[in-house]
């Protein structure tokens, strides 16, 4: 007996050691973490359990039949992260650059599918170079089926990824499908093909960084949803992640414990908007007072600044935030801004995330340049993507709340449940100056009359209580009470029952 299990000792030793020692070497050196042991930054202590750790590759094309090496360049298996169950894969660049193969690919949809089968979320740390380029077309039918189930579990249970490495071809169109993905700046990379390529083709010069950095990502192409310093701080904020996220569509989301009181008063909001109402705020700053313990994970933090999103708890439970920012281009919807928050409002609705709306809004984004872009299209996103969720929607209007982005922004009449507004509200069609100048436009050459009509629209509608009056909000609330009237509104929602007429899936306009 002795023998054996020294046996098998010996063989997951030489299967953990992967590529060997000089590429283990060779990735650190280069910043970079092995993929076991980025596993276990990753999960709870000692709470990982590897499968497949013998699988080895098939093939015996190229002299291949001669180099096998345990594991075949991914590492998987599950384990738990705080307490609850996480199934994870992690490309180990180590092993022919984390290539995949056909038995690597075998490996990743084993752990997919039982994920999905158990409801349990699943991460991918991606270091890699593609399909394995001595196995053909075996490697592309291996992506299919990843592919495949990556489609499968979209909305069912929580899909991340994160590139820590290159991330090349087909390795780019699995997290590509998943709900988020995060890189590691400096190390990372992503594109669908190389500067190499780029270069054949097109007879541009890039580097990779220049070409599919994580800066690239974060702030031009939105792909990615975040980028971190290195490894260890990327695996970590993984972990806070999912302290936020439910295990599956039907589990409803985590509680945590907090020592944050639900009516807790935060009375410098009372002076959070500005007298002069073009001046910015923060809108950052009435998220962090109103949620507990002024914690928030925030999405797409380097991305259309003009709308936030992210991810907060009040009362111990996960809510979704998406807020319109006055810091950065007055708050306007634009084009990007509505497919961030489109995306972020159906991820929320999927996995049955409330969602808690600051308004200030000054309309949609005027332009050649936006309209030429598909504003229409892109702003419908955000319009289609509140209307059909069915999750409970609170809504705070704290200032502009003017035309379409007005109905929009989880208003009533797409149905927002609870739809207060602060007594700085000013929801109208348009701004008072470009009211007046557009209804008296034969007064324009008289600067005293036309500032006489912009006070009287202003007087009229810059207030909450012309919607107030018609039932378009619920009440008008101090803002210091806003956290209290939130927890006390989600409390109420909590057994919300709605759902959408039958169909095979909608037609969002993508
Ligand atoms: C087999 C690979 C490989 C691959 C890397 N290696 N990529 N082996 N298939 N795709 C091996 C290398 O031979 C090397 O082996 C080791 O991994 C490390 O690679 P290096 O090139 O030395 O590392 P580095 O300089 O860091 O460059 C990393 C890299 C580069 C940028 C990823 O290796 C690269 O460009 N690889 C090819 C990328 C690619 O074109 N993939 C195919 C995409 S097509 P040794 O033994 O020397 O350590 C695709 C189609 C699928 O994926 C489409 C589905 C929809």
């Amino acid at each position: 007996m002795k023998s054996v299990v020294e046996e098998l000792e010996r063989r997951r030793a030489d299967a953990r050691l992967g590529g060997g020692v000089k590429r283990i070497d060779a990735q650190h050196k280069r910043g970079k973490l092995t993929a076991r042991e980025r596993i276990d930054l990753l999960m709870d202590e000692n709470s990982f359990e590897e499968f497949d750790m013998y699988v080895e590759h098939r093939c015996t094309e190229f002299g291949m039949e001669t180099t096998k090496i345990p594991g075949d360049g991914v590492v998987t298996g599950w384990g738990t992260i705080n307490g609850r169950v996480v199934y994870v894969f992690a490309k180990d660049f180590t092993v022919f650059g984390g290539s995949l193969s056909k038995s690597h690919a075998e490996k990743m949809t084993k752990i997919q599918d039982m994920a999905l089968k158990n409801r349990a979320p699943i991460i991918g740390l991606f270091d890699a170079g593609g399909a394995r380029i001595q196995e053909g077309v075996d490697a592309l039918g291996g992506y299919g089926e990843v592919f495949t189930r990556n489609v499968l579990a979209s909305g069912v249970i929580p899909q991340i990824s994160v590139i820590m490495g290159p991330c090349a071809g087909g390795d780019v169109y699995s997290p590509a499908m998943t709900d988020f993905i995060f890189m590691v700046r400096d190390t990372s990379y992503m594109f669908v093909t190389g500067p190499d390529v780029v270069k054949t083709v097109t007879n541009e010069t890039v580097t990779a960084e220049e070409l599919g950095g994580a800066k690239v990502h974060t702030s031009k192409s939105s792909i990615a949803d975040n980028a971190y310093e290195n490894d260890l701080e990327a695996l970590l904020q993984m972990r806070r992640l999912m302290d936020f996220l439910p295990s599956n569509n039907l589990d409803g989301v985590p509680e945590l414990p907090t020592a944050d009181p639900a009516d807790r008063i935060e009375a410098s909001l009372n002076t959070l908007i500005p007298t002069n109402p073009n001046t910015p705020y923060d809108i950052k700053e009435l998220i962090v007072k109103t949620v507990d313990e002024g914690d928030f994970f925030e999405i797409q933090e380097n991305f259309a600044g003009n709308i936030v999103t992210g991810f907060a708890r009040l009362e111990g439970r996960t809510v979704g935030i998406v807020a319109n920012q006055p810091m950065v281009l007055a708050g306007v919807l634009d084009s990007d801004a509505s497919r961030k928050g489109a995306r972020f409002v159906r991820f929320c609705d999927c996995f049955e995330i409330p969602l808690v709306t600051f308004v200030d809004v000054p309309g949609f984004l005027p332009g050649t340049a936006q309209e030429y872009g598909g504003l229409i299209k892109h702003g419908a996103k955000l319009l289609f993507a509140y209307t059909e969720a069915t999750v409970p929607k609170i809504t705070v209007i704290t200032r502009k709340a003017y035309g379409g982005a007005y109905d929009v922004m989880s208003s009533k009449h797409i149905r927002g449940d609870v739809n207060y507004a602060w007594p700085t509200a000013e929801i109208a069609v348009m701004g008072a100056k470009g009211a007046a100048e557009i209804l008296y436009r034969s007064e324009l050459g008289d600067p005293a009359k036309i500032q006489k009509r912009i006070d009287e629209y202003q007087a009229r509608f810059a207030n909450p209580f012309v919607a107030a009056e018609r039932g378009y909000i619920d009440e008008v609330i101090v803002p210091a009470n806003t956290r209290k009237r939130i927890c006390r509104a989600l409390n109420m929602l909590r057994n919300k029952t709605l759902e959408n007429p039958w169909k095979k899936h909608d037609n969002i306009p993508l």
